[in-house]
């Protein structure tokens, strides 16, 4: 016996069939389309994901496309979504299907668990939702319904709370109908039982059985640990003009954005006139250096405050700027616009930027 115990949530089973959304990931048994849009909902909103999930799979149908699929093109499909190591993860999981599983995505829970990218939230996710295997997918939504059902008041970020909370769930779940408890019960935790200080108990099947409902403390659940500050980072964004043409540097392979291009950016926050400085300095004055105001992006452990300014250089500048000017990053070159659109994908970081390139 687990020693939390989940109320009977039989309520839920019929609640679900009258409350869900129409998503389009609901509609298949197809083990590939589950598991994309499975990875593009771990960090993003559902209304988010829709467009990209369509647009990917009119790109890569099935797991040899994907497995095939050019680095280049997966950042493209994936650009603005974020976490682009998910679509990493992703091609190389699908090779592994092609590669060890013959081309046929697995069919048990430790096949599907053992692939790239996969942890036990995914795997149950789609054991159940392709296959009807009973397996829980106990994700960040499900922790909150479930620690208010039961009153419970350990942190949700320490791992040996989420396994006693995902064994409760996994006794609860009937074994006749895994997918339709795991898909209500996200459900229930995506458009109910919300967080931040709003869940809407009046429509709860469960608030009767509700241990925090009764108490009326909802928001006193889930529990966390404080996390540490983020590391706050300032950078000057360069808009580098010439003709039509604006320029991109390739991030690091490694580590955050890995892959992506950028505009250039300078350490700090530079004004018009130290900027108009370094070019000048290297014999390159700009003909105009104009602001493009401030924005923000904030990374899981990383806040990046901006300040962009547009950089149009004289002509002939953008030839000679890669060799002559040290305070620019390696491997800066120029890409017009149709390029920008259908070839390099951008950080949703720069968003506020994007409008002026
Ligand atoms: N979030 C994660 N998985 C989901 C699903 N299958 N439907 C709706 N929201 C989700």
């Amino acid at each position: 016996m687990p020693s939390l115990t989940l109320p009977d949530i039989a309520p839920l089973l019929t609640w679900y069939p009258t409350a869900a959304r129409d998503l389009p990931w609901r509609k298949t048994k197809d083990p590939y389309r589950i598991w994309v849009s499975e990875i593009m909902l771990q960090q993003t909103r559902v209304e988010a994901v829709i467009p990209y999930y369509f647009n990917f799979l009119d790109y890569l149908p099935d797991v040899a496309a994907l497995a095939a699929a050019p680095e280049e093109l997966l950042l493209k499909l994936w650009e603005g979504l974020g976490y682009y190591s998910r679509v990493r993860n992703m091609k190389k999981a699908a090779i592994a299907v092609m590669e060890r599983h013959g081309g046929v995505f697995p069919r048990t829970y430790e096949g599907i668990r053992a692939l790239c990218g996969i942890g036990d939230y995914t795997a149950g996710a789609i054991a159940s939702f392709a296959f009807d295997l009973p397996y829980p997918a106990v994700d960040g939504n499900v922790m909150r319904v479930v620690t208010r059902l039961c009153g419970y008041g350990k942190p949700i970020t320490d791992p040996a709370v989420k396994k006693e909370i995902t064994a409760a769930v996994a006794a609860a779940q009937p074994k006749d109908a895994p997918a339709l408890f795991n898909q209500a019960i996200m459900e229930l935790g995506a458009t109910v039982c919300l967080p931040n200080g709003e869940p809407k108990c009046g429509e709860c099947p469960l608030s009767p059985v509700c241990a925090a409902h009764r108490a009326g403390k909802e928001t006193d659940f889930p529990q966390k640990t404080k996390k540490a500050p983020r590391r706050v980072e300032k950078r000057t964004v360069l808009l580098l003009r010439d003709g039509a043409r604006v320029a991109l540097v390739k991030r690091p392979a490694k580590g955050l954005l890995a892959g992506l291009f950028e505009p250039p950016c300078l350490a700090g926050f530079r004004s018009a006139e130290e900027i108009a400085a370094l070019f000048a300095a290297v014999g390159l004055t700009p003909l105009r250096v104009a602001p493009l105001g401030e924005a923000r992006h904030i990374f899981t452990h990383i806040e990046w405050q901006m300040t962009g300014f547009e950089v149009i250089l004289p002509e002939g500048a953008a030839a000679k700027l890669d060799t002559c000017a040290a305070f620019l990053p390696n491997g800066l070159f120029f890409a017009d616009r149709e390029e920008l659109e259908q070839r390099f994908a951008l950080p949703s970081a720069y968003r506020a930027y994007r409008a002026f390139i």
